[in-house]
């Protein structure tokens, strides 16, 4: 017998993703985003996002049965972000899952976005080793996961204090005066200077900080620390050196994301990373995590940069996994969660 096949649904934000699964197999990834209508305000607005939603979500939905060769009666399972995220977003996204999931008879996952992130690597690369660390990096979150069990062991070892790493990356873009969101830009940007030309700060690294967060990351001493490099040229009248501070703000994200992420490797005992979230499209942490990682015998999984945003696939992988471990359905009063750990 066909594993079952999964309806993955994905709100969280400004985009709406709907994907079908089967196993660990992708038939079908669709995405539509309202980034569009909000770049001209320097930032999401969640009134926007949400009627975004309710217009893109059939339409999706129909593209993603049509390209995966389904019929809505063929799913077996609705899976949903049931948070974190924005209120509005999250709800519409659970409002669709369950009217299917009741128009259907079919069982309701509500699936964690963040955790989502990690799971979609398995259909790319295969069932996950029994215990790996995860890093999710976006424009909301940067965590460090301990996995045993994607669907039902994850525990969370550190996770920021203040910042994203997005987030740090688009506030920097707009002291560089670079379009929103800013961190593809500063990334394109940072690939023409010289990463060793500024020594930044390196959040919750040294001393009691790190004994303390081992796994806990700090990203906004080093945005003020840009702030007052640009405002210090500034001032003098001189010209910045916008490529140079790029390269060298990237490279202290970078070298705290990898170097907390491989420590993490080493505390759970286990040789496989896995790394997830819009922010792992940046070339930087990319390239020092394949460099450092082989140096120290850890193998590290990052999926192809359109898994890594935000989409339906993710949500539709983890409510597969959950199927797989036995985890019990939602029930279709499913509660959405903004702030869900
Ligand atoms: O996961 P994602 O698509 O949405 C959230 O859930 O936040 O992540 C988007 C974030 C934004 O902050 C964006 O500026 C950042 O990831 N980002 C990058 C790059 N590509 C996207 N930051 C740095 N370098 C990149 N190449
Ligand atoms: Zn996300």
């Amino acid at each position: 017998m066909s594993e079952p096949l999964v309806l993955g649904i994905e709100s969280s934000c400004d985009e709406t993703g709907v994907a079908l699964v089967r196993g660990r197999e992708l038939l079908a990834d669709v995405t539509a985003s309202s980034m569009d209508e909000h770049a001209r305000f320097g930032g999401i607005v969640p009134e926007v996002a949400s009627r975004a939603h309710l217009e893109a979500f059939v339409p999706t939905l129909d593209a993603a049965l049509a390209r995966a060769g389904v019929a809505l009666a063929d799913v077996d399972a609705v899976a949903v972000t049931a948070g974190p995220g924005l209120v509005g977003s999250l709800t519409v996204g659970a409002a669709a899952a369950k009217a299917l999931a009741l128009a259907l008879g079919r069982p309701l996952y509500g699936v964690n976005h963040v955790i989502g992130h990690i799971a979609v690597d398995e259909l790319v690369s295969g069932p996950f080793p029994e215990r790996f660390i995860g890093l999710v990096v976006s424009g909301g979150h940067t965590s460090l996961l301990d996995v045993r069990d994607i669907a039902t062991d994850v525990v969370e070892l550190g996770q920021t204090l203040d910042d994203a790493a997005g987030e740090a990356f688009d506030k920097v873009g707009r002291l560089l005066g670079l379009p929103y969101p800013g961190g593809p830009h500063v990334d394109r940007l940072s690939q023409r200077g010289d990463r060793t030309a500024i020594r930044f700060p390196r959040g919750l690294s040294r001393g009691k900080d790190v004994a303390r967060h081992p796994y806990d990351f700090s990203f906004s001493g080093l945005k003020t620390a840009v702030a007052r490099y640009v405002e210090g040229i500034e001032d003098a009248g001189g010209e910045v050196p916008v490529a140079d501070v790029a390269a060298s703000f990237s490279e202290a994200v970078a070298d705290v994301l990898v170097s907390k992420a491989l420590a993490a490797c080493q505390y759970a005992g286990c040789s496989t990373l896995v790394i997830g979230g819009g922010f792992s499209a940046n070339s930087r942490l990319r390239e020092l995590a394949a460099e450092r990682g082989s140096r120290q015998g850890i193998q590290v999984r990052i999926p192809p940069i359109r898994y890594c945003t935000d989409n339906g696939a993710m949500i539709a992988a983890l409510g597969s996994a959950m199927l797989r471990s036995g985890v019990a359905p939602s029930a279709l009063g499913l509660a959405t969660d903004s702030g869900m750990p």
